[in-house]
């Protein structure tokens, strides 16, 4: 990010704020990372939330063969979030919008600042369920348009999809043995009559996952941005 456009974002304070980080390579944290953990830091006490940090899957005493797949926990980073989304021209209020690996609902907080019918997050860690269920009840924010927020404790390989259509999300959560059944499955409950959206984040932490979506003979790329890619679904 330009140096104006993060005066933009983030102001004097939190530009000066990461500067310092860099000068000194904070714990060896590569600089995106680093300045995407203050945004959402400044997310969280503007909005009383908790979904900033990387937590590794190890430390979360996950029991799921799945795991084994799994990339990290890392929230979406507000401003990536609104351009990806800003680029789907849909009538919000139609479409449910579900986070496929949403962690402490970073994204389904970002989300609800549309007025989608409705919002769902899908995570496998129970640690990381109950800080989003913590997190749903104390949420406040000033431009909140969508109110109904479910968080649900699951593994997304036999999530059960609701009626579309959808917009779905993936923050790099998986790498391909999951992504082959997460696909099998959403081609499977998929309407071809309902146009829906898939949104794939890729911070980069599981490569041949991104490589392996863009090959799905059910999305078409619409969008391809730095780090997110939006696809819509073809019958
Ligand atoms: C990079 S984080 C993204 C968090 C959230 N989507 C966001 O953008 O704020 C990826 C998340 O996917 C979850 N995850 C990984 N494999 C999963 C699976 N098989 N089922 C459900 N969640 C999974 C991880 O526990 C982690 O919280």
């Amino acid at each position: 990010m330009s140096f104006r456009n993060s005066l933009r974002v983030r102001g004097v304070i939190g530009t000066l704020h990461l500067g310092f980080l860099r000068l000194f390579n904070f714990s060896g944290t590569p600089p995106h990372i680093l300045s995407r953990m203050l945004d959402l830091r400044r997310y969280d006490c503007k909005h009383n939330v908790e979904t900033a940090g990387l937590i590794e899957l190890d430390q979360l005493g996950i029991d799921s063969s799945s795991k084994a797949y799994g990339t990290r926990y890392g929230g979406a980073t507000p401003w990536l979030f609104k351009d990806s989304l800003d680029q789907i021209p849909i009538d919000h209020k139609n479409y449910t919008f579900i986070d496929i690996g949403s962690g402490k609902g970073a994204a389904l907080f970002q989300a609800s600042d549309y007025p989608f019918k409705q919002i769902i997050g899908v995570e496998f860690a129970q640690a990381l369920h109950e800080v989003a269920l913590r997190n749903i009840a104390n949420f406040r924010s000033k431009t909140q348009r969508c109110k109904n927020i479910t968080a649900i404790c699951g593994d997304a390989a036999v999530y059960k999809y609701p009626t579309g259509p959808w917009v779905l999300f993936f923050n790099s959560p998986f790498g391909v043995p999951i992504w082959k059944l997460v696909a099998e499955n959403i081609a499977r409950s998929a309407r071809g009559d309902q146009k829906s959206y898939l949104i794939y984040m890729n911070y980069g932490w599981a490569p041949e996952a991104a490589e392996f979506v863009e090959g799905l003979s059910f999305l078409k790329l619409i969008y391809r941005g730095d780090t997110t890619n939006i696809f819509e679904f073809v019958p």
